[in-house]
């Protein structure tokens, strides 16, 4: 009698039962410790022994139809909770919010990959070069020894004696002839880093390197190299000027300007009246580096130039201050979408 209201109670109380914490709660008071059956089990030796056999049995039916009951909520119950956490995480794919803003490259970044593509385009390699340099291959490689004054013009910052951050993506030139032989075309694009800090002049700043190197490279090579590229920058219309420089690397060396996009020549605010605009450094690649890379200087040739790429950006987004390309203004940047 006591056994069956159990039963009766257990079954009626499992139907009501709502939630899976619910169910376990349940099992506890009747599986637990404490629990109904386990107390039972318990009084089970308290019982004169002939009756042990046929009560033991009752009681384990009991149990085992409880534990079977209780298994079914708990697959009715998990189904109810996948259900409900279905409903309540449900995302309306038919809401149609307009998309307010739609992201872009920075004006840096398109520059850069514009070149790249075009470089690459034209079947050279694009190397990556440390931006965390040796004395070597920023300087001593590239003909600049240790108290040469070429190194005035370019304000280090040294880690130590030896290592210091690059000042130009020129290292990548020697890096990469040690490892590579001619025929070469590679343009190396990347951070430098310098202490100088105006509206033109950045502590980190941009550079892309670019050294071709085989038998018959001439001037010539380089100055329709150049051509074609300012050109791509600039328009059909663009041409360029050599102007005699000097770099300890390249040799002879020269400062290269092109026609002003703006005004095609006549003088105007972004060419400050000159018809020209400064865009690169370069020149025919000085034997002394080509031999400290084990190249024979009188076999081999090469062409050389470095590109500031915020330069070039600048001058394309006709932004006199650079700071506007690092502090990431959206209202700025919104502008070049
Ligand atoms: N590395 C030079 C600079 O940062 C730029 C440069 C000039 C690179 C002439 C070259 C070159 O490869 O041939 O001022």
């Amino acid at each position: 009698m006591q056994l069956n209201q159990i039963l009766t109670d257990a079954l009626k109380k499992l139907e009501t039962v709502n939630s899976e914490r619910e169910l376990s709660e349940f099992k506890t008071s009747m599986f637990g410790k404490s629990g109904t059956l386990t107390a039972l089990m318990k009084s089970l030796k308290d019982l004169p022994p002939e009756q042990k056999p046929q009560v033991g049995k009752e009681i384990n039916d009991i149990r085992v139809a409880i534990q079977d009951k209780c298994n079914e909520a708990e697959v009715r119950l998990h189904k109810a909770a996948i259900s409900a956490a279905l409903e309540n995480d449900k995302i309306d794919l038919s809401i149609d919010k307009p998309v307010t803003e739609v992201g872009a490259l920075h004006p840096l970044n398109r520059i850069r990959n514009k070149l790249i593509d075009y470089f690459v385009g034209n079947g050279y390699v694009v190397y990556d070069s440390p931006e965390i340099e040796t004395d070597y291959y920023n300087f001593q490689a590239l003909n600049i020894p240790l108290d040469h004054p070429a190194r005035d013009m370019q304000d280090t910052f040294f880690i130590n004696d030896n290592i210091l951050l690059r000042t130009q993506t020129s290292g990548g030139q020697i890096r990469l002839m040690e490892k590579f032989k001619p025929p070469i075309k590679m343009i190396c694009p990347g951070r430098v880093y310098r202490n100088d800090d105006d509206s033109s002049h950045s502590p980190v700043f941009h550079q892309m390197e670019c050294l071709v190197v085989d038998k018959n490279v001439t001037l010539c090579d380089l100055k329709g190299t150049l051509e074609g590229f300012a050109k791509f920058i600039f328009g059909e219309q663009t041409v360029i000027r050599f102007r005699p420089s000097y770099f300890p690397f390249t040799e002879p060396s020269v400062e290269v300007d092109a026609s002003c996009f703006n005004c095609g020549g006549k003088g105007c605010r972004v060419c400050k009246n000159t018809g020209w605009i400064e865009i690169l450094g370069a020149g025919m690649v000085n034997r002394r580096v080509l031999e400290n890379c084990g190249i024979d200087p009188n076999v081999y040739h090469g062409f050389a130039f470095g590109v500031g790429l915020d330069r070039i950006t600048m001058i394309q987004c006709a932004i006199n201050d650079i700071k506007l390309l690092w502090e990431n203004d959206v209202r700025f940047l919104r502008n070049f979408r």
